[in-house]
């Protein structure tokens, strides 16, 4: 028989890649989404690419306790991702209550709901934003949570520790948190991908929008950090090898107890500036953009070191930047306006 995962915020960037890759693995995947900075559609899309059907779409807030129970008791579920979340870093310092109020919320709801119809296996997405500013690169599992500078960034921290403590009190409970470095590109179809709301806060949608003639230019946010060329460095990863993660810790999950920290990267660091040159050499396109002041809170440099994920789950990348600047424009080329028409 196989296992029945339940995403949380499933119809979002990083849940509905990670749908696809569970679908293509052979598990049973329910969605609880409620579609606040995502779309029914990636849904649909997601069925569309892989053939499979969902076993459950359910539109519920996962701050809502009655919500949950009935899905807990439609489906017999054997393991969590918990995706759902507010993750704008800028909003997170303008309403850092709405961010600890539904971050924290949804997350508690979820273990309690979980405890209630004992299902004891959860995966939760964190970010490597926990390392802080005080650990150096490359950044390993067994470092210290670091000072977050940012509301977002407290809430990945403090889930981290309830969850830890969770798994201390309650021996059955398995959690595995998967430090997300920077997921970027989109699946090989063009039918899903990032989908931001608004003015994109991060570098490659931005990008993307730039080339597709929706914003004017990119700024580059300083060239003056003692890296090789001055501008930022960061792990960017290929949002599909980041869902083929999700998978190999559901394969893991289920034969552990206690707690198991991975960090989802590349280990290789690329800069702003070869990420825009290379977006423009693979795409054969021309990307307006200017340097500009250093943006507040922003690392010089952030990479993983993911030995760990490669021993322990046997996972590794196999995208290149390439592979990631491709994937990114052909979906935005393909969809302009996202899921929207
Ligand atoms: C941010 C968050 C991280 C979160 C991640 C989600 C912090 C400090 N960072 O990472 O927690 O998990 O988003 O994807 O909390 N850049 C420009 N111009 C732009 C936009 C970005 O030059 O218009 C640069 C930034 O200065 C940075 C790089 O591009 O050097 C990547 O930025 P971004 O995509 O926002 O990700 P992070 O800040 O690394």
């Amino acid at each position: 028989m196989s296992k029945k995962i339940l995403l949380l915020g499933g119809a979002g960037y990083i849940g509905s890649h990670t749908a696809v890759e569970l679908l293509n693995a052979g598990y049973e995947v329910v969605v609880v989404d409620n579609y606040s900075n995502s779309c029914e559609e990636s849904l649909h899309r997601v069925e569309k690419i892989t053939g499979k059907k969902l076993a459950g779409i359910y539109e519920a807030n996962v701050c809502d306790k009655e919500a949950l129970e009935k899905v807990f008791s439609e489906h017999k579920i054997d393991a969590c991702i918990q995706f759902a979340g507010l993750k704008a870093v800028g909003e997170s310092v303008q309403k850092p209550i709405e961010y600890y109020r539904n971050n924290i919320d949804s997350t508690l709801t979820l273990i309690e709901t979980m405890k209630k119809f004992n299902v004891n296996n959860i995966i939760f997405s964190s970010s490597a934003t926990v390392y802080g500013e005080e650990n150096k690169v490359p950044y390993t599992e067994e470092m210290h949570r670091g000072r977050c500078t940012n509301p977002y960034g407290w809430t990945k921290f403090m889930l981290e520790q309830i969850l830890q403590d969770a798994a201390f009190a309650n021996k059955d409970l398995a959690v595995v948190l998967l430090r997300y470095f920077n997921p970027i590109g989109a699946h090989e179809s063009g039918l899903i991908g990032e989908d931001p709301q608004g003015i994109p806060n991060n570098l490659m949608p931005y990008i993307s929008q730039v080339a597709v003639g929706k914003r004017e230019k990119l700024t580059i946010f300083g060239n003056d950090y003692p890296t090789p060329d001055g501008t930022c460095r960061r792990d960017y990863i290929h949002v599909v090898d980041l869902a083929k993660g999700h998978v190999k810790a559901c394969d893991y999950i289920f034969g552990m107890k206690g707690v198991e920290i991975f960090n989802l990267g590349t280990g290789t660091p690329y800069s702003v500036t070869e990420i825009v040159t290379t977006f423009e050499r693979v795409n054969n396109l021309k990307l307006n953009y200017v340097y500009g002041p250093r943006r507040a809170g922003d690392l010089a440099e952030s990479y993983a070191n993911s030995d760990k994920a490669l021993k322990v789950l046997g996972w590794k990348t196999e995208k290149t930047l390439e592979d990631m600047c491709r994937d990114s424009w052909n979906w935005q080329k393909k969809n302009p306006n996202g899921y929207r028409k």
